[in-house]
């Protein structure tokens, strides 16, 4: 039987090109949209990443979700740098979350609250994207826009404290792999994983009325 790292990934691999290819993501990728888009996407990023690592501290203890809290993953404050310097000093009177946003980062939240199972669905999500195609994006945010290499603006992309990323992700998928639930239960957690994915994909949409191609 396939580990459930391989499992999880298999699941979700159709959602992950819908949400790599959606017009939102290509548009931005494809240095079509200015960096208004950009910094809209950044602030919808940090109600996310806000709902993610706020209930962290307290699954720390938690027997399934605990082993993935780890500080050295945390995006919030690279997340506020490069609001800061993309929407200036008050940044954060101005932020605010898309209906889509709001709903994806309610989800996290309840999870972190109530299912500890969950909370690993949208984790596993994020960050192990963030540490893989995450540094495609950065690559091209900074070509798009003239961004530093690594500087303000795509700091959210640039984990400081993670010099290896292939050796965290092997170290990643051994904790997915030893996730102490019975089968039932990951079944939950890719179903969650998926519903993930959709969750992005809708923000993605939202974003992209927001910001549509003038013909
Ligand atoms: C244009 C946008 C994106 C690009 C270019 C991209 C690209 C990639 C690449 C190259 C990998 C590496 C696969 C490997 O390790 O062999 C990856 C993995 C991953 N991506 Fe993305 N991605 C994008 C968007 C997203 C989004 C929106 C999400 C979800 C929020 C996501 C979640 C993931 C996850 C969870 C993995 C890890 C899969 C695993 O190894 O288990 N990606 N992505």
């Amino acid at each position: 039987m396939d580990s459930f790292s391989t499992l999880i990934r298999t699941a979700s691999h159709e959602q992950h090109v819908e949400a790599e290819t959606s017009t939102f993501m290509s548009d931005l990728l494809g240095g079509r949209l200015g960096v208004d888009a950009y910094a809209r996407y950044t602030e919808q990023l940090w109600f996310v990443y806000e709902a993610l690592e706020s209930g962290a501290q307290e699954l720390a203890p938690d027997p399934v979700a605990g082993p993935f809290v780890r500080p050295e993953l945390f995006r919030l404050a690279p997340l506020e740098r490069d609001l800061a310097h993309l929407r200036g000093p008050g940044w954060r009177s101005t932020l605010t979350a898309l209906p889509a946003t709001r709903a994806y980062a309610g989800r996290i939240a309840a999870c972190a609250r109530d299912w500890p199972s969950g909370y690993v669905a949208h984790h596993y999500t994020r960050y192990l994207g963030d540490l893989s195609g995450g540094q495609i994006i950065r690559d091209k945010a900074e070509r798009t826009w003239g961004f530093a290499r690594k500087g303000d603006g795509v700091r959210f992309y640039v984990f400081e404290e993670i010099p290896n990323p292939a050796a965290f992700k092997r170290g990643y998928r051994e904790l997915l792999d030893a996730v102490p639930v019975d089968d039932l239960e990951k079944q939950r957690i890719v179903a969650e994983c998926r519903r993930a994915f959709a969750l992005n994909t809708d923000v993605f949409r939202a974003l992209g009325e927001e910001f549509p191609l003038s013909a």
